[in-house]
């Protein structure tokens, strides 16, 4: 399998904070990675990296290398950032579709990019919406807001919006920790289906979920990527005794 996304001796602040320090790993593409550790130990810290969403930040700073694609993405022109973005999606832990209608949700990102053709976009939305396992529940209902799905349905709706622009890279952070066990299901089975296609790193605390839908895990303490193994090995023969303190639950 090739690398898809690699960092090498990164370092992140906020301010004074050294919220990561010296991350090299490399990831795979078309596989799931997952990212655990105890609350504020980095991973979403780390997940924003990929996305240049920490720019956003006052006073962040960054050094070392990130690359996708063997492409330095701190080292592009300002305006290749939005390509960027559209190459990684990212989906966040509180479902949070526009205040628009189910269709306008997914067909956003195409009318940002300048698509225009309406039968281009209709079909970009059922594909999209297809993919994220919701086409069947919303097709009789596209003109209805958003807001009139269940959380489960919003989730997957911005799962959709996401990938109608055809991302390569998908960012998941703490997807399904605020949906009930079905909806939960629903959303690991679709990343299982999402990975013939995508890059996909996910967040999340659950680790039986980690250890039921990732190739790779990554597990962080304060800051540190303390190991990057095979989600098998993580889990059944960790070399670093803090990943087996993490994993057998005995703090975090
Ligand atoms: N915008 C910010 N400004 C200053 N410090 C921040 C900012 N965002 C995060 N931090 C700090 O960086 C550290 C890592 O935060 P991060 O959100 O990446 O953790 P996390 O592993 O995702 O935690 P959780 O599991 O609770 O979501 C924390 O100590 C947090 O307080
Ligand atoms: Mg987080």
């Amino acid at each position: 399998m090739n690398i898809k996304i690699k960092t090498q001796n990164v370092h992140l602040y906020y301010g004074d904070f050294h919220a990561l320090k010296d991350i090299s790993v490399g990831m795979y593409e078309k596989a799931v990675t997952a990212l655990i550790g105890p609350s504020g130990c980095g991973k979403s810290t780390f997940l924003r990296l990929f996305n240049r969403m920490n720019d956003l930040i006052d006073n962040v700073k960054i050094t070392g290398e990130i690359t996708i694609d063997q492409k330095n993405i701190y080292q592009i022109k300002q305006s290749h950032i939005d390509n960027l973005r559209r190459n990684v999606g990212m989906v966040f832990q509180k479902p949070n579709p526009f205040p628009k209608t189910i269709f306008e949700n997914v067909a956003y990102g195409l009318r940002v990019n300048g698509i225009n053709q309406e039968k281009v976009i209709s079909d970009q939305v059922e594909l999209s919406l297809r993919q994220a396992a919701l086409w069947e529940e919303v097709k009789d209902k596209l003109k209805k807001s958003a807001f009139e799905l269940s959380g489960g349905q919003q989730q997957r709706l911005c799962i959709a919006r996401a990938l109608a622009v055809e991302p390569s890279i998908l960012l998941m952070d703490e997807p399904a920790s605020a949906l009930d066990p079905i909806s939960t299901a629903k959303i690991e089975e679709l990343i299982f289906e999402l990975k013939k296609d995508y890059t996909i790193l996910i967040v999340t605390h659950n680790m039986q979920q980690a250890g039921r839908i990732s190739d790779y895990t990554g597990f962080f303490l304060n800051g540190e990527l303390i190991e990057f193994d095979e989600t098998k090995t993580i889990f059944t023969n960790p070399k670093n005794n803090k990943t087996e303190s993490y994993i057998t639950g005995r703090f975090g």
